[in-house]
């Protein structure tokens, strides 16, 4: 398989740093991939910096179109619900993700990498990310209880060898902000909206579990098989307003719009329980290029580009 990028694998990090950024005008998609493929993470094995890039899908497909994903296209429409429920469309062109164990380093990393693009690229959104009670999200529940181990996460979040775009990713980003009425409900409508138990994440019975929860809403299952994604979801913000940055990797597109479609109640008009405490204010789709794709457009010999080591 084209080698991934392989921060999308580098679990264990707890300082994270989120960039979107729109190209600036009159620089080509050829300049502006150019530049981003000479990024890369400061050279050091000790204390390191995780440095994952995306790419608008569409603008990657225009300079790349044999290393894109079949069905990978931009999140360039609102996703609309019942009772007026909105997942909105905030597509930008470039997607940075800096993780490490601290903020100092991250922080210098993306400093440094804007920097670099000064002239070619404007951010549009930041966002901070960090650890909550090891792996919680800010709701208080596990996150990640389901996510594929590391051994099955490739085939599950990676484009195969032979297809197009084998090696890369699609990947869904959203910014989520959490409702203060959620700290308020009983503990029995919480571990309802979910589906699993809050203090040890214990899945309910199919006979318990109610047709809204986020964990029956979540699943995308065609023909029996159900269809996984391999989430990295971290919270951000402060005390006042706060969330979950979703970070989900998929070898395709059509599982993670699934799982929106379904989330939002579009499929059939059953709405995730969740979507009433927490609210998606971003959603865009990147393309996260293999390492070779992603090399070909560096024009920086002299050292290795983003995921590369
Ligand atoms: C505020 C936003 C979200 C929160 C707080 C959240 C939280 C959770 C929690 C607590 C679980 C159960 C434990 C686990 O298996 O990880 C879960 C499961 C899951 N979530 Fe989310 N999630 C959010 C958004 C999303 C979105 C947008 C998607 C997909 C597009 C998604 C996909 C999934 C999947 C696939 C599972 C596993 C379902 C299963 O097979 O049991 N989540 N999520």
């Amino acid at each position: 398989m084209n080698a991934p990028q392989s921060g999308i694998f580098a679990l264990g990090d707890s300082a994270h740093v989120f960039l979107e950024l729109r190209s600036a005008a009159g620089v080509s998609p050829r300049a502006l991939t150019g530049a981003i493929a000479n990024l890369h993470e400061p050279r050091t094995t000790v204390g390191g910096v995780n440095l994952v890039v995306g790419f608008r899908p569409s603008l990657w497909r225009e300079i790349a179109p044999a290393d894109t994903p079949a069905d990978a296209a931009d999140f360039d429409r609102p996703l609309r619900g019942p009772d007026g429920f909105e997942m909105p469309a905030t597509q930008a062109d470039i997607w940075l993700w800096f993780a490490g164990a601290s903020k100092d380093i991250i922080w210098d990393s993306a400093r440094g990498a804007l920097a670099l693009l000064r002239d070619t690229a404007a951010v549009v959104r930041e966002l901070d990310g960090w650890s909550y009670r090891h792996s919680r999200d800010l709701t208080g529940f596990e996150d990640g209880t389901e996510n594929p181990s590391l051994m099955e996460a490739p085939e599950i979040s990676l484009v195969p060898d032979g297809e197009p775009g084998a090696g890369a990713s699609v990947l869904l980003f959203q910014k989520w902000r959490h409702a203060a009425t959620w700290e308020t409900l009983p503990l029995a409508h919480q571990e309802a909206a979910i589906g699993r138990t809050k203090a040890d994440s214990i899945e309910f019975p199919d006979d318990r579990m109610p047709a809204s929860a986020h964990v029956a809403r979540s699943k995308d299952i065609v023909d029996g098989q159900e269809r996984k994604i391999f989430r990295r979801n971290v919270p951000y913000g402060g005390v006042m307003e706060f969330g979950t940055v979703f970070i989900g990797f998929s070898a395709q597109q059509s599982r993670l719009q699934r799982m929106l479609l379904r989330m939002a109640g579009i499929e059939d008009g059953i709405r995730d329980e969740l979507t009433r405490f927490t609210a998606p204010l971003t959603g865009a789709y990147y393309v996260v290029p293999s390492i070779p794709a992603l090399a070909r457009f560096s024009t920086d010999t002299s050292t290795p580009t983003a995921g590369g080591s």
